[in-house]
């Protein structure tokens, strides 16, 4: 009796060893120390033999029987922790590598310098005001004092909307003006700012820019206030506060007189060269154009409804691009509306 336990012990223990998984050390289990096990049969035929022997064969069996078992759960725990084990080998995670930076934009630099112009300007007192990018002939043309055979529709090759009677991308941000005024009455101090379309294209012509237009009307206003709001804007835009401004005159046909403003060179204040070397910018003048204005023409007054002989106003137009190109140094218009990365993450 005591070989045949020592035999299935050491049967048991050698075939444990073996089992792979889970589901073969419980068929084990169950073989050898299960109700109907080889085990419960050695128990049961205890019965048969004397005394003496039932003590010690008895003890012996007890004894095996728990070594079994705790062999038993210990074969388990190995399975279980080689298990885990293999799931951290190949599961595991680096948490000290650097993560990967989500890739996330920036407004394009033409929005940021449209920003900071209002910000110049709502510091003056003026409001934003806004129009539609397709407009009707009789706000881009009609009402600013430019009549359907007027010459000076010349000077906008004016891209005409099909089937849109009438319509056309507006050439200008003058048309503000008309929609402001005839909803407003004065005093007037507002800009407005966004896309205008021509049909041009070059180095410095785009068929879309930007321009910013200011107008003021109110009691009094001469043209004394328009040269100190354009030179303290160049100043503040150009972060230079030795700037100053020139008028030189001109014609549009909605302000009366109508002119160009010039500002001094941005680099080289003036002088036309920097320390002896031709200024490029300014091509050695020394002023740079940069806005039409004029004073608001009284037929353009009267066309909204106001009094022109007791109110008077100012207004101008400038190209955001040309002057974002100025202040950032850049050469070729186009860049900015090309999209390429390597452009525009520099701003
Ligand atoms: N709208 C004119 C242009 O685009 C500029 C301008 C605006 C001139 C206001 C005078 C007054 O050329």
């Amino acid at each position: 009796m005591k070989s045949k336990i020592e035999k299935l012990k050491s049967e048991m223990l050698s075939t444990l060893k073996k089992a792979e998984n889970h589901d073969a050390v419980r068929d084990l289990e169950v073989k050898y120390l299960g109700r109907k096990g080889d085990f419960n049969d050695i128990m049961k035929s205890l019965k048969d033999l004397s005394d003496d022997e039932k003590r010690t064969v008895g003890k012996l069996a007890n004894m095996t029987k728990t070594e079994l078992e705790v062999a038993i759960q210990k074969r388990y725990i190995e399975l279980e922790s080689a298990k885990l084990g293999k799931i951290v080998d190949t599961e595991w995670i680096d948490v000290t590598v650097p993560g990967k930076k989500p890739l996330v934009g920036h407004r394009h630099l033409i929005s940021r310098f449209m920003d900071d112009l209002e910000v110049i300007f709502a510091k003056m007192g003026f409001d934003v005001a806004s129009g539609p990018d397709i407009e009707m002939e009789h706000y881009n043309f009609n009402q600013l004092n430019i009549p359907p055979d007027h010459p000076a529709r010349d000077m906008q090759d004016t891209f005409w909307i099909k089937n849109l009677k009438e319509s056309v991308l507006r050439t200008q941000t003058s048309p503000v003006q008309i929609h402001y005024m005839e909803s407003h009455e004065p005093p007037v101090r507002i800009i407005a700012l966004g896309k205008t379309f021509r049909k041009d294209s070059d180095a410095t012509h785009s068929p879309m820019f930007h321009q910013i237009e200011g107008l003021m009307v109110d009691e009094n206003v001469s043209m004394a206030n328009l040269k100190a709001v354009m030179t303290h804007f160049f100043q503040q835009i150009f972060e230079d506060p030795s700037i100053k401004t020139r008028f030189r005159i001109s014609y549009f046909p909605f302000v009366e007189p109508g002119m160009e403003v010039d500002c001094t060179c941005p680099i080289c204040h003036g002088e036309g060269k920097v320390e002896n070397v031709p200024c490029h910018l300014c091509k050695q003048c020394g002023w740079l154009e940069i806005a039409g204005a004029g004073m608001v023409h009284p037929q353009v007054l009267e066309n909204v409804g106001y009094d022109s002989e007791k109110y008077t106003g100012f207004a101008f137009g400038v190209g955001i691009d040309r002057m974002a190109m100025i202040k950032y140094r850049i050469n070729h218009l186009r860049l900015f509306f090309e999209n390429d990365l390597r452009f525009i993450r520099q701003f």
